[in-house]
């Protein structure tokens, strides 16, 4: 099966964001990846709202929203109203996460639980049956363009074991320092859906870099 790829916008040049969406629409790309900092949960800020009601009014891809918030409950409607498809939220941020997640569903969106690199995969246990998508961390949250951590293929077969043994259809995202030459064996651990910044946005042709990364 082909991965689904899910290119962050993090990467693209903001003083032509619509041509970067308009490249994305005109892509093999699947969805858009985006990033949202709060300076608290991570050390850095990227964008918000304002962003997203421009890719809401001009993008054709699913809008999967990785929220790197504290307290994400507290904006899981305005989310929802922004264009989010798929709401990516933290489980170190999330006091209550079932609660969260059904919320998330409740609004008519896909839930999805993001690990940081450091966080076991044990801790889904008992929650990765509700969740639509897990999204594990390949770096620490907070910048594009870093290494990419190699524990994170380990984590992935770890995850895989989970949701087969609870019988899920749950998806595995990774995100971070994602590039051609580690998605194929992304892929063979039991990645679906990978999201690539830099790896993309770095090249010449960003559209045929997705085609690459598609034809994996
Ligand atoms: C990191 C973000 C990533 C990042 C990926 O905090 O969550 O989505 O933009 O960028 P690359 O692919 O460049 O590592
Ligand atoms: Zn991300």
């Amino acid at each position: 099966m082909s991965l689904i790829l899910s290119p962050s916008l993090l990467s693209a040049d903001f003083a032509a964001l619509g041509t970067a969406i308009d490249m994305l629409n005109d892509s093999s790309a699947d969805w858009i990846h985006v990033d949202v900092m709060d300076g608290v949960f991570v050390p850095n800020i990227s964008y918000g709202f304002p962003v997203m009601e421009v890719l809401k009014k001009r993008s054709y891809k699913p809008l999967d929203v990785h929220l790197m918030i504290v307290e994400p409950d507290r904006y899981i409607t305005r989310f929802k109203e922004a264009g989010a498809n798929i709401l990516n939220v933290h489980i170190e941020a999330c006091t209550h996460l079932h609660r969260t997640l059904a919320q998330i569903r409740k609004e008519g969106m896909k839930a999805a639980v993001t690990l940081n690199p450091h966080t076991p995969v044990s801790q889904l246990e008992d929650i990765v049956s509700d969740a639509d998508m897990v999204l594990l961390m390949s770096v620490n949250p907070g910048f594009a363009a870093q290494q990419f951590i190699e524990n994170t293929y380990e984590k992935i077969a770890r995850l895989k074991e989970l949701i087969l043994r609870k019988n899920a259809s749950t998806l595995i995202e990774v995100d971070g320092g994602v590039n051609l030459d580690n998605a194929a064996r992304l892929k063979a651990a039991g990645a679906d859906v990978l999201v690539a910044g830099n790896a993309i946005f770095s090249t010449e042709n960003p559209q045929e870099t997705i085609q690459l990364f598609k034809e994996i």
